[in-house]
C-alpha cells in the first residue's frame, strides 16, 4: 500500500494537462486545453481541460473527472496503479508500506497479463544478450540488418532459443502461474509448449510502454515458415487499436505535426534509429478506424509510405477514405522498386529518406485519380466508374472548403464538369446524411439529440438571488471555443427542485471546491467555517444527496480528518463522485449557443480561486435565508392553527417567534442585498 502522505505528495505533483498529452494532443484555448477526446470518436474538439481545476471534462460524451480517472479509464489502471504511473512520471519514489495477502491477489489479478508479458519480455531478452546461443545466432541477425544495441534495447527486441518448453519452465519455476502464460498466447493451449521459438523476438507495447503484445520473426528464410508469427488478441492486446512503435514515436509524431506510416516492424525500427521517430506500422493489415483515431488524436497529417505491387496498393487505398472521414490529410509516398522503408533506409540514410519522401509524397486523392487514370485509358466507361469512385473518397471529407478545392484540381485532372462533380458528391452526402439519420431513429440516443435545457430562470422567487453571477461561480464563458458541440448538456438540473435546491448545491460546490482551502482572517477551513455555521441545519437539507454530502464532512471533521476534491471525485459512492465532478465543471457548462438561445448574459468575475471568502459568505447567508424563510411558513402555520383552536397562550408564543424569525430573516437578506417581499 502506499502510504497516505505520499498519496498526497503523488496528487501534488500531478499536473492534469501533462498526464493527459501523454495521451492526448491539447492545445490552449483561453485557460482551458482542448483536443480530441480518446473515449469517443470525434473530429471537433470537445474534451476539455481545466489545470486550474486539475479535471478534465468531455461535453461530447460526458466523461469527466481527474488525473487518476483519466488513467483508470483510459489506461485500464487500478487506483493504486494510476498512482503509481503517477510517481513514476514525477520521479517520486514510493515506500509501499507491507501489502496484504488479499491486496496483493487483487493486484496481481489486475496486473497479471502485463507482469508475465514483461516476464517473458526479460526472458527474450536475456537470452539475446546473455546467452552464447542469442549472441551469435540472434543478436549477429539483428546487427546483420543494422541495428545497434540501443535500439535494440529501446524496442524490446529478444531472442526465444529452439526449445521446446525454456519459457513454461522458467516461468514456473519463478513462481508464475502457466494459466496466464496461456492466457497472453505465450505457450500452446494444453500448456505444454512455448509459442515463440526459433525466433527473433519483438515486443509490441501499448501507449503508454507497457507489453502488450509479441511478434516473432523467423531468421531462416524458408518458405514453408511464416515469416512472422503474432499473439493472439487478448483483454491487453485488441489488435485494431495498437498500431506498432505508437509508444516510441507519439512524442515526435506531435512535435512534427505528422504521422509516417509503414507496413512492417523492422520499418519502423529502422527509421526510428536514423532519426525518423514519427513512424508507427500497421503490422501488415489494413488500418482500422480505432486505429486511424489513435493517430488523428497526436497530428492531422498522415504520410503513408507504400512498397509492393500496383494491385496490393489499389487495395490498400480503398481503406483510406476512413482516413478521410476523420478529416486527416493524407499523402501517400511510393518508394523506389525493391525497396521497403527499412531497406531503403538502411541503404541510403535518414537525410536520404527524408528528401526523398518529401519530394515524392502525394495527396491522396490526387495520387489515387493517377494511378486509376493510367488504367483506364481509352475505356469509357471504366472511366466513369473512375470519376465515381474519386468522388466517393472526396464526399468523405468533412470539410466543405477542402473538399471543393479537391473537386475543382480533380475536375481539370479528369476532365469532367466541376458542376458535374458537385453534383456527384452532394448527391453522395445526401444519402450518407439520409442513412445517418435512419441510424439515428432506429436507436434514439436520448439525451444527445435533445436541444439544451434552459438554464434555471432567476429573480422569479424574491428568495432565490436575482442576480445570476452571484450564485454561479465566475464562468470562464470568454473562453470557450466557437466550435462548441452542438449538444452539450448542462449537466446543472434543469428544472426547479424544491426551493433550497439551488442554496443547497452552493454549500456542496463550496464545501467540494474550498473546503480544504484557509480562509484569510479565520484561521479555520472553509469546511469548518461552513459547517459550523450550519450544523443546526445539517440534518434539513431537502436534497438527500446534499444532505449526506454535507454530513459527511461534518463528520470527518469531528474526526480530525481533511476533505478535498480529490476525495469527492474518487468518492466510492458514483452518485457524489459524479456530483462533485459536475460542480467542479460547472464554470465551463454555458455554450455560446446557450447564451443566445436563452438570452442569458455571462457574467465576468475574479477567479473562483481568489472570490472563495466573499462567495463562502454569500452563499452561506441564502443558505440560511432559505431555511428561516421555510420556518417562517411553518410557524406562520402554528399561528394561524393556534388561533383556529383559540388557544391565546401559544398563538402569543408563535407570534413571538414569528418576529424572531422575521428580524433574523431582514437582517439576514440586508446583508445578502437581497429584497424580501412580504411580512
Ligand atoms: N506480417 C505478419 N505475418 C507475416 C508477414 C507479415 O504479421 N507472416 C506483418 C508484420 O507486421 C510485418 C508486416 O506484416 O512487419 C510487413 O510484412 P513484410 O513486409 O513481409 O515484413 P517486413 O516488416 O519487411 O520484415 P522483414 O524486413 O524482416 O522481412
Ligand atoms: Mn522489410
Amino acid at each position: 500500500m502506499i502510504p497516505p502522505k505520499q498519496v498526497q505528495e503523488i496528487l501534488d505533483a500531478t499536473r492534469i494537462e501533462e498526464v493527459i498529452e501523454e495521451f492526448v494532443s491539447l492545445r490552449r484555448r483561453g485557460v482551458n486545453l482542448i483536443g480530441l477526446c480518446p473515449f469517443h470518436g470525434e473530429r471537433t474538439p470537445s474534451f476539455n481541460v481545466n489545470p486550474a481545476r486539475n479535471i478534465f471534462k468531455c461535453f461530447g460524451c460526458g466523461k469527466a473527472g481527474d488525473a487518476i480517472t483519466f488513467l483508470k479509464e483510459h489506461e485500464n489502471l487500478t487506483y493504486p496503479e494510476a498512482l503509481r504511473w503517477l510517481a513514476r512520471k514525477y520521479n517520486i519514489e514510493i515506500q509501499e508500506v507491507e501489502r496484504t495477502p488479499e491486496q496483493l491477489a487483487e493486484m496481481q489479478l489486475a496486473d497479471s497479463l502485463y507482469i508475465v508479458n514483461e516476464f517473458a519480455l526479460q526472458h527474450f531478452q536475456q537470452q539475446l544478450f546473455d546467452t552464447d546461443e542469442g549472441k551469435s545466432v540472434a543478436l549477429a541477425y539483428f546487427r546483420k540488418r543494422g541495428l545497434r544495441e540501443e535500439t535494440i534495447r529501446a524496442f524490446g527486441l529478444g531472442y526465444a532459443p529452439d526449445e521446446r518448453d525454456l519459457l513454461l519452465r522458467k516461468a514456473k519455476s519463478t513462481g508464475h502461474n502457466p494459466e496466464l502464460l496461456k492466457k497472453v498466447g505465450l505457450c500452446s493451449q494444453d500448456g505444454g509448449r512455448d509459442f515463440f521459438r526459433a525466433r527473433v523476438m519483438f515486443a509490441i507495447h501499448n501507449l503508454s510502454g507497457k507489453v502488450a503484445a509479441f511478434a516473432g520473426r523467423t531468421m531462416s528464410s524458408e518458405k514453408t515458415i511464416p515469416k512472422y508469427i503474432n499473439s493472439p488478441e487478448t483483454e491487453i492486446y485488441v489488435k485494431n487499436k495498437i498500431l506498432y512503435g505508437a509508444f516510441q514515436a507519439k512524442k515526435a509524431i506531435r512535435q512534427q505535426d505528422e504521422c509516417l506510416l509503414v507496413e512492417g516492424y523492422m520499418d519502423v525500427i529502422s527509421l526510428y534509429q536514423a532519426c525518423i521517430e514519427n513512424v508507427v506500422a500497421s503490422s501488415g493489415t489494413s488500418l482500422t478506424e480505432g486505429q486511424l483515431q489513435l493517430i488523428r488524436l497526436n497530428t492531422q497529417n498522415l504520410k503513408i509510405l507504400y512498397d509492393g505491387d500496383p494491385a496490393g496498393i489499389k487495395a490498400a487505398l480503398r481503406g483510406l477514405d476512413l482516413a478521410l472521414e476523420q478529416d486527416l490529410n493524407v499523402r501517400i509516398c511510393l518508394l523506389p522498386d525493391g525497396h521497403d522503408p527499412d531497406s531503403y533506409v538502411q541503404e541510403f540514410g535518414g537525410e536520404q529518406f527524408k528528401k526523398f519522401t518529401t519530394e515524392n509524397a502525394k495527396d491522396f486523392i490526387f495520387f489515387k485519380t493517377d494511378l486509376l487514370l493510367g488504367e483506364t485509358k481509352g475505356d469509357p466507361i471504366k472511366r466513369a466508374g473512375l470519376v465515381k469512385d474519386i468522388v466517393s473518397s472526396i464526399a468523405r471529407i468533412p470539410d466543405p472548403i477542402k473538399r471543393s478545392v479537391y473537386l475543382k484540381e480533380c475536375s481539370a485532372l479528369l476532365e469532367v464538369s466541376e458542376q458535374v462533380l458537385h453534383a456527384e458528391a452532394n448527391k453522395l452526402i445526401g444519402q450518407t446524411i439520409k442513412k445517418r439519420e435512419e441510424k439515428a431513429a432506429r436507436q434514439p440516443s436520448a439525451a444527445s439529440d435533445l436541444p439544451p435545457a434552459p438554464p434555471p430562470v432567476y429573480g422569479e422567487d424574491p428568495f432565490f438571488p436575482p442576480d445570476p453571477g452571484a450564485y454561479f461561480p465566475p464562468s470562464e464563458a470568454g473562453d470557450l471555443p466557437p466550435d462548441w458541440p452542438q449538444d452539450s448538456q448542462p449537466s446543472r438540473p434543469a428544472e426547479r427542485k424544491g426551493g433550497a435546491e439551488y442554496q443547497e448545491r452552493d454549500i456542496i460546490r463550496l464545501l467540494i471546491l474550498f473546503g480544504s482551502h484557509i480562509l484569510p482572517n479565520e484561521q479555520i477551513s472553509v469546511g469548518e467555517y461552513l459547517l459550523a455555521d450550519i450544523e443546526e441545519s445539517l440534518g434539513d437539507f431537502d436534497n438527500p444527496l446534499y444532505g449526506r454530502v454535507a454530513a459527511e464532512c461534518h463528520a470527518m471533521l469531528m474526526d480530525g480528518k481533511t476533505f478535498d476534491q480529490h476525495y469527492f471525485i474518487q468518492h466510492e459512492s458514483a452518485e457524489v463522485a459524479n456530483l462533485a465532478i459536475d460542480l467542479l465543471a460547472e464554470p465551463w457548462e454555458f455554450s455560446p449557443n446557450w447564451e443566445a438561445m436563452w438570452n442569458y448574459p455571462l457574467q465576468n468575475q475574479p477567479m473562483p480561486e481568489r472570490n472563495f471568502p466573499l462567495d463562502m459568505k454569500q452563499a452561506l447567508d441564502r443558505f440560511k435565508l432559505q431555511k428561516v424563510q421555510k420556518m417562517c411558513g411553518i410557524n406562520l402555520q402554528r399561528v394561524q392553527n393556534a388561533s383556529k383552536e383559540g388557544d391565546h397562550d401559544a398563538m402569543i408564543r408563535f407570534m413571538k417567534i414569528q418576529q424572531k424569525l422575521n428580524e433574523t430573516r431582514n437582517e439576514i437578506a440586508l446583508r445578502a442585498g437581497t429584497v424580501v417581499f412580504g411580512k
